[in-house]
């Protein structure tokens, strides 16, 4: 089994093919995580090196621990402590790293378009680990995963995108897999935070009114509101926008209907989601965190030389 492409920069460049390929290798890599021994030796002599050049806790922890399930000898890069904080540039960093003989660079930074630009330069296959505001493709697959080992087919699958649209490449990356996929995708937000083009750009719905969004939904993805992205205030206060787009358990009990809740992480609790919610019977948000083990194993097998 190949994917047609050499990196995971973004589910923009997959084939519908190759994410049912990870989904399936992600579920025999879910049966590894299964067993008293979760090992396999499938990346043994593999080196890989976590290149974050921005915070992360889930993803980071996923991807090393998919690496070593897999017995790949693993180097971690944090940019405090680095000769990148001296003011060494990006590509030094890397090519310094590969003439140490790695094989594969899993790479998140701030700046969208940073893996890519590696891409071109280096010969290491290269997973994207979030780049900015453009993609997050391993949190988009391992949604994907959550969501058909809850409901067995995305195909024809209500989901509604809640939140801050704008600034999320969760958002960018769940829209291109959902459409890929067969699902029926609707954004859900404050104007200010949804881009104006992306109904048109992506051929899925806009709804502002909350409450309507998640009565059409069969699972409501909540994304983060991403302060530390946004320039200039796009809603008066915190308070207001849990007041307005808040899921609490109230507004669920309202639907008179049972939908699921997902949100990537990390949460801010009573902003975009209330801890009842987040903690409650319709959450998977820890399957998601799960998932994302076996299907960053699956990511970084396929796209091995080992395979
Ligand atoms: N979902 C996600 O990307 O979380 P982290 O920023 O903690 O990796």
């Amino acid at each position: 089994m190949k994917l047609s492409t050499k990196h995971l920069l973004g589910i923009k460049d997959l084939q519908k093919e190759d994410i049912e390929t990870i989904l399936s290798t992600a579920k025999e890599f879910k049966e590894v995580l299964q067993r008293p021994i979760k090992k396999v030796p499938s990346l043994r002599d593999i080196t890989i090196v976590n290149l974050f050049y921005e915070n992360s806790t889930r993803t980071r922890i996923s991807f090393e621990l998919a690496e070593k399930r897999l017995s790949a000898d693993t180097i971690n890069f944090a940019v405090s402590g680095s000769s990148a904080a001296k003011g060494e540039t990006l590509l030094d960093t890397v090519n310094n790293i590969l003439s140490m003989k790695v094989d594969m660079v899993v790479m998140r930074h701030s700046a969208s378009g940073a893996p890519h630009f590696l891409a071109k330069h280096i010969p290491a296959a290269i997973l994207n680990a979030g780049d900015g505001i453009n993609e997050h493709p391993t949190q988009a697959l391992l949604d994907a995963y959550s969501m058909t080992e809850k409901f067995g087919s995305l195909k024809g699958l209500n989901v509604a995108l809640v939140g801050d649209i704008m600034h999320s490449r969760v958002a960018l990356s769940n829209i291109y897999l959902l459409k890929k996929m067969g699902a029926n995708v609707t954004v859900v937000g404050p104007p200010t935070l949804i881009p104006k083009y992306i109904k048109e750009a992506f051929d899925i719905n806009v709804e502002y009114d909350i409450k309507k969004g998640l009565q059409w939904c069969d699972v409501a993805n909540v994304l983060r509101i991403q302060l530390e992205r946004q320039n200039q205030p796009l809603f008066s206060s915190l308070r207001e926008y849990n007041l307005s787009y808040g899921v609490s358990r109230k507004l669920l009990e309202s639907l008179g209907k049972e939908i699921t809740i997902m949100h990537p992480g990390p949460i801010n609790r009573g902003v975009e989601l209330d801890s009842d919610v987040a903690d409650g019977t319709q959450s998977i948000i820890l399957n998601q965190v799960e998932n994302g083990v076996a299907v960053r194993m699956a990511c970084l097998y396929l796209l091995s030389d080992k395979n």
